[in-house]
């Protein structure tokens, strides 16, 4: 493993590995995966990506078990999400195989990259797909690049499993209800930077979004999924906004298997007085649990529990999902592939 990294203090931000993976599409085909230590890609100043937008990537992670394995999560439920994106915008989808040989030469160039077990790092793995031909005039490229690069990382948040503040915002949407909300494109985060960039300076992890029609119920936080626990409910926000998370998938899955009912529904903001736990939750964000939401235009805070306690259902399904991840709990459900 790599010496010169101190795991432990991992932020989350980009190191060069020395190894991403690139493959192109051209001619109506895709070519061959090529291995690059360099980070910088040569690009056409008319690319329809710089332009047009024609950009979509996806976000998983590997990580080391006890036993030294390496594992991925739910891959391929990534490599189908890709391609849901690609669609939105119009551009190439990239088959199943080639998604999967990228991510084995990935990992296996970068394993000393691959933190070790119990710091709580991961490798993180982005996906990128970008449309790389030249317009002038709105339209699709022929041609694409699809890269997938590495970095190790800790937590998304600094305060890390620690509950944190989360603000309601109400002056802007990140996306619009038939928009691409529900897709990972590039375009949803530039919506939403201003507003990232100035609840953080505010002291909140993330801001809080509410449904673009009515702004009446919750969508999603900043770059993760919204769940609450409501006495024995797990529920969690249906809408035509947000991105189908991976990680809210499998902890609905986890929440029925410890015995709660999950409800995938519209949530008035103000049902949130009637809930235990919150948190919001994602491949960066893993489960960070929430201590307040605050709305300002309402003067009102609501309260999850003791500022610096997880709660007790939120440490279960952190303590579950992050065990099957790591491979400490046995992986029953077949989201696992081993490296
Ligand atoms: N919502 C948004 C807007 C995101 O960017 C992410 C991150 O991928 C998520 C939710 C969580 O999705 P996942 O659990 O698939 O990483
Ligand atoms: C992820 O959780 O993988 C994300 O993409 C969130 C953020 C870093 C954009």
């Amino acid at each position: 493993m790599n010496a010169n990294i101190d795991w432990a203090t991992l932020p989350f931000a980009y190191t060069n590995t020395g190894a991403n993976v690139r493959c192109t599409f051209s001619n109506n085909q895709w070519g061959e995966i090529t291995v690059h230590a360099d980070d910088i890609i040569p690009i056409h100043m008319a690319a329809t990506c710089l332009h047009y937008g024609q950009e979509c990537f996806e976000g998983l992670k590997a990580y080391r078990g006890k036993d030294n394995v390496i594992r991925t999560f739910r891959w391929k439920d990534n490599a189908v999400r890709i391609n849901r994106s690609a669609r939105r915008v119009a551009m190439q989808e990239i088959p199943e195989e080639l998604f999967e040989k990228c991510l084995r030469t990935l990992i296996e160039t970068n394993k000393d990259f691959v933190p070790p077990y119990g710091t709580g790092a991961s490798l993180y793995i982005r996906p990128l797909l970008i449309g790389t031909g030249a317009r002038l005039g709105v339209n699709r490229s022929e041609e694409y690049l699809f890269i997938m690069f590495a970095s190790p990382v800790g937590p998304y948040f600094k305060n890390g499993f620690k509950p944190g503040k989360v603000v309601v915002e109400r002056d802007s949407d990140r996306a619009a209800p038939l928009g691409t909300g529900t897709v990972k494109i590039g375009g949803n985060y530039a919506a939403a930077l201003n507003t990232t960039l100035r609840v953080q300076q505010e002291g909140y992890s993330s801001a809080m979004y509410l449904d673009p029609k009515e702004k009446r119920y919750i969508d999603e936080c900043g770059p993760a999924n919204f769940f609450a626990i409501k006495g024995n409910t797990y529920i969690t926000p249906a809408s035509l906004s947000i991105l189908e998370s991976i990680t809210n998938l499998s902890l609905m899955t986890l929440a029925e298997h410890i015995g709660l009912t999950v409800e995938r529904r519209q949530i008035p903001l103000e049902e949130l007085a009637e809930c235990n736990e919150a948190a919001q939750c994602g491949t960066a964000a893993v489960l960070s649990p929430i201590y307040s939401i605050t709305d300002p235009a309402n003067n009102r805070v609501y309260t999850f529990g003791k500022p610096d306690e997880v709660g007790p259902v939120c440490m279960k399904l952190y303590t579950i999902l992050t065990g099957i991840q790591s491979g400490d709990i046995d992986d029953e459900f077949g989201w696992v592939t081993k490296f």
